[in-house]
């Protein structure tokens, strides 16, 4: 007669298995296949206030030589030493001193910046000259040279934002430092890319060279006009307040394959309805102030703090003042790949 395996049975038949790299799934699958989404991350913002003066610091602490690398990263508290503010997503803050230039590189990551604090400061990519005004979105695109300079008298402080975890994830990390005899490659004029591909135009029998955004620079002058003229025509979302998305003219989607980008005007008083989606949230605050709850934590923010809302966390946000929110994400990674959910009002809280 057959009788049930004891555990005892079934913890020595594991460790028979084990030299052979094998591992029972019926023992993993709940942790495998669980109901809903799983984070290790959590929410957490940061001051911008209380780590600029360690920004700053970094400015006199490592040369100018190293000012491409010269970023203190944003690492999210229960993740850290992985390098990265949620499974997909990494942050940073870049500071560039006055007179210095960060030598141009390339590598297979994406990049973009949000620049906080710039007078003078300016990127170069493939050699392509844009100005760096605070609130302006750069695109570093992946294998695209890049390198940037500070002409005014101050630091130059951006917010770095990369998709290097999903990119060592899948594995394909290539970089290199540019060894032209010139400071940058050559390229185009001066803000090319805007004129040609910034107009709701492009040029006849254009063909896309990458899956990226052809446009460089996405500047906040540009940006605010738009979203303020919408929220004075009454276009509220109640989760979102008025929120656009940064789009490439060529696909009228995300501005990078694994990277989307956001900037949103929250009107004074708004309180917003509770909004969750599996794709995670980094939030810079260009301007104004408020709080978001996310989840049983209050983020209240100021102009240049940053928090993160982590994958299908409830949230909503409240602005005290007209603010104005960026923010990137995964998700149009999740959206590629058939995998974007996302729950509004009270179904997404929970
Ligand atoms: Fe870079």
């Amino acid at each position: 007669m057959n009788t049930a395996p004891t555990e005892l049975e079934k913890a020595e038949f594991y460790r028979r298995i084990d030299p052979d790299n094998l591992y029972p799934l019926w023992e993993a699958v709940k942790e495998m296949m669980t109901v809903g989404p799983q984070t290790q991350a959590t929410p957490h913002l940061w001051k911008f206030g209380e780590v600029r003066p360690h920004v700053v610091e970094a400015g006199h602490l490592v040369s100018g030589e190293d000012a491409e690398r010269r970023t203190l990263m944003l690492e999210n508290p229960s993740m850290r030493g992985a390098r990265r503010i949620t499974e997909a997503l990494y942050t940073g803050l870049q500071c560039i001193m006055p007179g210095e230039i960060a030598e141009p590189h390339r590598h297979s990551p994406s990049a973009m910046r949000m620049v906080i604090e710039s007078e003078g400061g300016y990127t170069s990519v493939d050699g392509e000259k844009c100005d760096m005004q605070p609130g302006d979105l750069i695109l570093n695109p992946s294998w695209h040279w890049h390198g940037h300079g500070q002409e005014g008298d101050k630091p130059h402080i951006s917010m770095t934002c990369l998709d290097v975890p999903l990119v060592r994830f899948l594995g394909p990390v290539f970089a290199e430092s540019w060894t032209g005899n010139t400071v940058f490659p050559d390229g185009p004029p001066e803000d090319d890319c805007h004129a040609r591909y910034g107009a709701n135009m492009l040029p006849m029998d254009h063909a896309p060279k990458s899956p990226s955004s052809p446009i460089f620079r996405y500047p906040y002058a540009e940006t605010k006009s738009a979203l303020t003229r919408l929220a004075a025509a009454g276009t509220v979302d109640a989760c979102h307040g008025v929120k656009m998305e940064y789009v490439n003219p060529e696909t009228a989607g995300p501005v990078l394959p694994t990277l989307s980008a956001f900037m949103q005007l929250l009107p004074a008083g708004f309180r917003g309805e509770t909004y969750r989606s599996t794709a995670a949230w980094v939030y810079h605050a260009v301007e104004g102030s408020g709080r978001t709850i996310v989840g049983d934590r209050i983020l209240a923010w100021g102009p240049k703090d940053i928090f993160v809302v982590p994958a299908w966390f409830p949230h909503r946000h409240e602005a005290d003042d007209e603010s104005f929110l960026y923010s990137f994400s995964d998700k149009g990674v999740h959206q590629k790949l058939g995998l974007f959910r996302d729950q509004r009002g009270t179904e997404a809280e929970v």
